[in-house]
């Protein structure tokens, strides 16, 4: 039996999808605080239970049975390294064999992106649960750039702190083909897969990029971190997300989320998608 957690939203419902493609469905669980939102995917043969991290004696008792797990991050950032572990702990009382676990690109300790410490804590706790892992360290998405792209258009500039930093933005489809694959296939115990895009852009390019699809003259303002963040609270934006947005452009321009590999040719057997090809299919 292999489950899914967290399995509608947008990477879950996708990796849900690719796996009741190639296996027999009734092997396949579904796990959501929303089951209704997979009412489509119970009726292709999917058991679909409800199951929230926030309550593992829940969770426990819904993954009795079941050999392989994806744990998917939860969105609460800051707050869901206890949700992690309650979920690695359920998963380990119940007797699961292997978890995979979608983390972030480059989770080190020196990583000053916010949205590191949690995943860095998160695989170590997978390490030591005595279960057999697989880290998927997901890069950016590049279809978090789709409604960036779509501000720039309105307002005619792109402001970023990421300076000349590269960034390996993958798309979340791929992220979730690479997921499938771990699920479906042997031989991916103890290995970290970083699962990256074809390329690295900077932000320059990525504007040049846009100008070129949308026929546009979007205009490209490089500013630091102090003057960033300062134009992000006049825009309205509250302290918390000002900070964490300064800390990923911080993490690029410092190199964190640069690299690029074949993990996802040679998980999936496909190459992975350009950023091009994703600003172009959200036009
Ligand atoms: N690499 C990136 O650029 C990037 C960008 C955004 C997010 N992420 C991370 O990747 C994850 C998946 O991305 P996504 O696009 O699918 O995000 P999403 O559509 O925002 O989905 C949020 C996910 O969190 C799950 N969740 C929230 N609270 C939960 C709880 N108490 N117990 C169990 N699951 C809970 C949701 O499950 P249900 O609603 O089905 O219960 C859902 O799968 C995100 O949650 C986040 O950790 C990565």
């Amino acid at each position: 039996m292999i489950a899914i957690t967290g399995a509608s939203g947008g990477l879950g419902r996708r990796v849900a999808e690719l796996v009741l493609e190639q296996t027999d469905p009734q092997s396949v669980l579904l796990l959501t605080r929303t089951p209704d939102r997979l009412a489509d995917l119970a009726k292709r043969g999917a058991r679909v239970e409800k199951a929230s991290f926030k309550d593992p004696t829940g969770l426990k008792r819904v993954l009795q049975g079941v050999e392989r797990l994806l744990l998917i991050s939860t969105d609460a950032v800051g707050a869901r390294l206890e949700q992690h572990r309650q979920a690695i702990a359920a998963a380990a009382r119940a007797g699961v064999w292997h978890i995979a676990y979608t983390s972030i690109a480059q989770p080190s300790a020196d990583n000053p992106a916010l949205i590191v410490p949690d995943h860095l804590a998160t695989e170590q706790a997978i390490r030591e649960s005595g279960l057999e892992w697989t880290l998927l360290r997901n890069n950016l998405y590049a279809e978090g750039l789709v409604p960036a792209v779509q501000q720039a258009l309105e307002s005619g500039v792109w402001v970023s702190n990421a300076g000349e930093g590269r960034t390996a933005y993958v798309s979340r489809d791929d992220c979730a083909r690479a997921a499938a694959a771990v699920l479906l296939t042997d031989g991916h115990e103890r290995e970290s897969y970083d699962i990256t895009g074809p390329a690295a852009l900077t932000q320059a390019e990525l504007v040049a990029l846009a100008n070129e699809i949308h026929g546009a003259n979007i205009e490209y303002v490089d500013q630091d971190d102090e003057d960033y963040a300062v134009d992000l609270a006049a825009a309205g934006l509250p302290a918390p997300a000002v900070e964490l947005i300064v800390s990923v452009g911080q993490a690029v321009y410092s190199e964190f989320f640069q690299k690029v590999t074949t993990d996802v040719r040679a998980l999936t057997g496909q190459e992975p998608a350009t950023v091009r090809e994703i600003l172009e299919r959200n036009r």
